[in-house]
């Protein structure tokens, strides 16, 4: 019996709790799932939490079966077991369920060997690994499978995987805070407060949704920024700089020789990552900690050389905080998916140029107390701002 409520709210609950991943998933996707008795009653949820931990299947099977009060009720009323139950269910889920072993059993398996003959799923798995191979396994052991359903709303949900899937380099965010009259600092390497606390803190969980955060040299030079996300209690990014002429370690030495404070990115106190030029690493060896891992690369300057690093160590997305040099370079090689643009109300009268926004799709606007932030998207077929 198909259920008689619209399907879409069941999907719609399932990419809400895939979202519960945000920040901790990663680099396996944010999936969510709900289990869906006879006409419309649910009677399981669950969401992928962690990387290495069960997939978003396992946990909405595994909350039916465990003695909760709502199967426990039903199972009163209708004299039916919780696996009974279970035989008599649609699942619906926001990405295909995998069917190879991974760091967990395949989850099509695990449908299959519960017995629930029905499953809808949002978007197909690109990862070869999966890739139709899931839908298969259910279809050959007799479940009725219906692909693609939302699957536009799926992919949004699930974009920085399928990004990393798709171009094997993160999901790319470019963040910058710019004055009513188009400026990002009051002067080049001047620390200027831009927007409010109430964007400040937006953007604190922002950060605590990406793998990393990178910011360009000048920026750690002239702001020592902290980089963290703490006025907002989640994941704490990764943060990411280069040091491709020197210059931060000769200012690291000049504090040294003063006695005065390290700069936060080089202080160890949260996990970070430095992009140095292959022909000077001896001269950061000493640098290299528990917290800070000091990458060589042989073409400085080469942003996909950089992402393809961070591809190889499972870093998922990426938010980059300017300024204004890194993010054009950014914008320049094409590499990028998504601007966020904080506007202040205030006119700075002169000042550093804001970077030039390229041909992009404003995809929302939000106002805070008289500030906005804009937020962008590189749709293919891009010709102009809207
Ligand atoms: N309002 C905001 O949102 C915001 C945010 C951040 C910063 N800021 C402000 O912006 C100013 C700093 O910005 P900036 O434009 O001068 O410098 P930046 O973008 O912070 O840093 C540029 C430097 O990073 C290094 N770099 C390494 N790879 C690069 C690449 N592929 N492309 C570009 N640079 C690369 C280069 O240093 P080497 O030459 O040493 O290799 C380059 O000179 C400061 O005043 C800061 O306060 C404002």
């Amino acid at each position: 019996m198909k259920p008689k409520f619209p399907q879409e709210h069941f999907m719609r609950r399932a990419f809400e709790l895939a979202l519960h991943g945000q920040g901790y998933a990663s680099p396996n996707p944010m999936v969510g799932c709900v289990v869906v008795w006879q006409q419309g009653l649910i009677i399981g949820e669950g969401f992928h939490h962690r990387y290495g931990q069960p997939h978003a299947e396992v946990n909405a099977i595994h909350s039916v079966l465990a003695p909760n009060a709502a199967t426990e009720a039903l199972s009163r009323i209708t004299g039916k077991s919780p696996q009974e139950l279970l035989r008599e269910s649609t699942l619906y889920v926001s990405l295909e369920p995998c069917s190879h072993y991974g760091k967990q059993p395949p989850c099509a398996l695990k449908i299959i060997e519960t017995g629930i003959p029905r499953v809808v799923v949002s978007c197909p798995d690109p990862n070869p690994a999966v890739n139709g191979k899931g839908i298969a396994m259910l279809r050959e052991a007799g479940v009725e499978v219906t692909e693609h359903f939302l699957e536009a709303e799926g992919w949004e949900m699930g974009r920085r995987f399928f990004t990393n899937v798709q171009k094997k380099r993160p999901y790319i965010i470019l963040k910058w805070a710019q004055s009513a009259d188009g400026f990002i600092a009051a002067q080049k390497g001047l620390r200027t407060q831009i927007t409010g606390a109430v964007l400040q803190a937006l953007n604190h969980s922002y950060r605590a949704q990406e793998d990393a955060i990178m910011v360009g040299t000048n920026t750690i030079l002239a702001d020592n920024p902290c980089l963290d996300a703490r006025m907002y209690h989640g994941n704490q990014p990764l943060r990411i700089s280069f040091d491709l002429h020197g210059r931060l370690r000769a200012y690291r030495q000049q504090l040294e020789q003063e006695g005065a404070p390290n700069l936060h990115f080089l202080d160890g106190s949260i996990k970070s990552f430095l992009f140095v030029h292959e022909a000077d690493k001896e001269h950061y060896a000493a640098w290299q900690t528990e917290n800070l891992e000091i990458c060589p690369i042989s073409v400085p300057g080469t942003l996909a050389a950089c992402m393809q690093e961070l591809h190889n160590r499972k870093i998922g997305s990426l938010i980059v905080e300017g300024g204004t040099e890194l993010l054009q370079s950014f914008i320049r090689e094409g590499l990028w998916d998504e601007i966020r643009v904080f506007r202040s109300c205030r006119n700075l009268g002169s000042g550093y140029p804001a970077p030039v926004l390229p041909a992009a799709t404003r995809v929302k606007s939000e106002e805070y107390s008289g500030e906005t932030i804009d937020i962008y998207r590189n749709i293919p077929g891009n010709t102009g701002h809207e």
